[in-house]
């Protein structure tokens, strides 16, 4: 196993380009199940989680090739395999967002139960519940949902919202089932993610007629057939918000390039609040600080909200605060693996049931530190970068899931991380 050797403390300075959405990029290669032919997708990132992804489409018949220009090919002549096989969707939650899709394609799916994970249960009911909707039966067995619908499906108003608010993925399957079922589908309290919007857009350039794009209220016509297409994927904006916090907690001067700050404006407005610069250029941004670290109380909520995938990064960046703050987690009550991890690089956090007391410290000092969870992770190299001494991060691969070669991507900028292994 690889691990990340950290020399901090340093201050980042240059330009770093952002990827395409790990996020985005994942549904919408399970949405090319619904157009049997060769699509092609722009601007997918290098990933562990999109590897996975990739393996699991091959294994439902897909055949993908990356072409030299960096493009992804998914060929979905043939789809005669609809099982998402449990060694395959255990190492990647999203492999659930196959269910509907094969659903509405083959009129049957069987794909495993995606387990609990470092940032907490993660339940399917509200997939389950939408897929139903549609005239789907559904039971569980061996640990697989059996999802059946051999006479098609068919449009229903449905209401998506759980305890926790809209679900992404739970969306993304339902509305990529509804575009092939007979009749209208309004999917209410669907989630507003970017993400979902831009598999949205795909879908439509697929053939799909979904109108209510980013909003909480999407409507869908049912047609006959979707055909195969060319779609770039959009700029990553949890890995934007990544690199800010990188350019803020190391007191720098970032150019961000492809990034959509429009899609950000909850993390740009408590960056500013924080003490940090943020302004936009063409297609793109450029991050400085250069006075104290302001505290800041921060809740996490479905977009356009502040993201749940920000949360543990900007507590690594509230540690340095001068004062004390609030980080609140709305989205998944358990996901704070990290706060134990940056206490151990003299971080001084305090969680109280869904939150985390922050109380500023004047300066974190390097330490040998477990990776968790991908963003969780993330946090742990923010922190790495900033603090005295040699941080050594283990367990890197949670980091490859969904930040491609991060160390050979900031080095330019004055980062000092190498990958050794164990
Ligand atoms: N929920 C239910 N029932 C469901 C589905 C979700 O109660 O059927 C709850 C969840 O337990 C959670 C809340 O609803 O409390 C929101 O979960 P959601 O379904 O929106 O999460 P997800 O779709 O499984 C995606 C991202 C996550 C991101 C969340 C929230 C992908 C591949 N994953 O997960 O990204 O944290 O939305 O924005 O898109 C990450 O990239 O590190 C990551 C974990």
């Amino acid at each position: 196993m690889d691990i990340f050797r950290i020399e901090g403390p340093v201050r980042l300075t240059g330009s770093v380009r952002v990827n395409g959405a790990k996020n985005a990029a994942l549904p919408i290669m399970a949405a090319m199940i619904l157009a049997p032919g060769k699509s092609t997708l722009k601007a997918v990132p290098h990933l562990l989680d999109i590897s996975v992804c990739n393996e699991l489409l091959t294994s439902l018949g897909c055949k993908i090739q990356r072409q030299d220009n960096g493009n992804l090919c998914i060929d979905s002549t043939v789809v005669d395999n609809p099982v998402g096989d449990y060694e395959i969707v255990r190492r990647m939650r999203a492999g659930i967002c196959i269910l509907g899709p094969l659903l509405a394609r083959c009129g049957r799916a069987e794909v495993s139960m995606p387990g609990g994970c470092a940032i907490g249960d993660r339940p399917v009911n509200l997939h389950i519940k939408g897929l139903e909707a549609l005239g789907a039966k559904i039971h569980l067995k061996n640990g697989y949902i059996i999802a059946e619908a051999p006479k098609g499906l068919k449009g229903k108003e449905i209401f998506l919202g759980g305890s926790f608010g809209s679900t992404v993925l739970g969306t993304a399957n339902v509305l990529m089932a509804a575009t092939l079922a007979k009749g209208r589908t309004v999917i209410e309290s669907a989630a507003c993610e970017p993400e979902i919007s831009d598999m949205a857009n795909c879908l439509n350039r697929m053939g799909a007629k979904i109108a209510g794009i980013g909003s909480p209220r999407l409507t869908i016509e049912g047609v006959k057939t979707l055909k195969p297409t060319e779609y770039q994927v959009i700029p990553d904006r949890i890995e934007a918000g990544t690199f800010m916090v990188a350019g803020a907690i190391t007191a720098g001067e970032m150019k961000l390039e492809n990034c959509r700050i429009n899609d950000m404006m909850a993390v740009v407005d408590k960056l500013r609040n924080i003490g940090v610069t943020i302004d936009a250029m063409n297609g793109g941004c450029v991050v400085c600080r250069r006075g104290k670290i302001k505290p800041a109380d921060i809740t996490t909520q479905p977009f356009p909200g502040f993201p749940t995938d920000l949360q543990a990064q900007f507590m690594a960046l509230l540690s340095l605060a001068d004062g004390n703050s609030v980080v609140i987690e709305k989205i998944f009550p358990d996901r704070f693996m990290h706060v134990a991890e940056l206490n151990r690089m003299a971080a001084n956090l305090r969680k109280e049931g869904q939150a985390v007391i922050v109380a500023g410290v004047k300066k974190l000092i390097a330490a040998q530190v477990m990776a968790s969870d991908l963003r969780a992770s993330a946090a742990l190299v923010l922190a790495g970068l900033a603090a005295e001494g040699t941080t050594i991060v283990n367990r890197v691969y949670h980091i490859d899931r969904g930040y491609e070669r991060i160390e050979e991507r900031l080095s330019p900028l004055g980062a000092k991380i190498i990958r050794e292994k164990e």
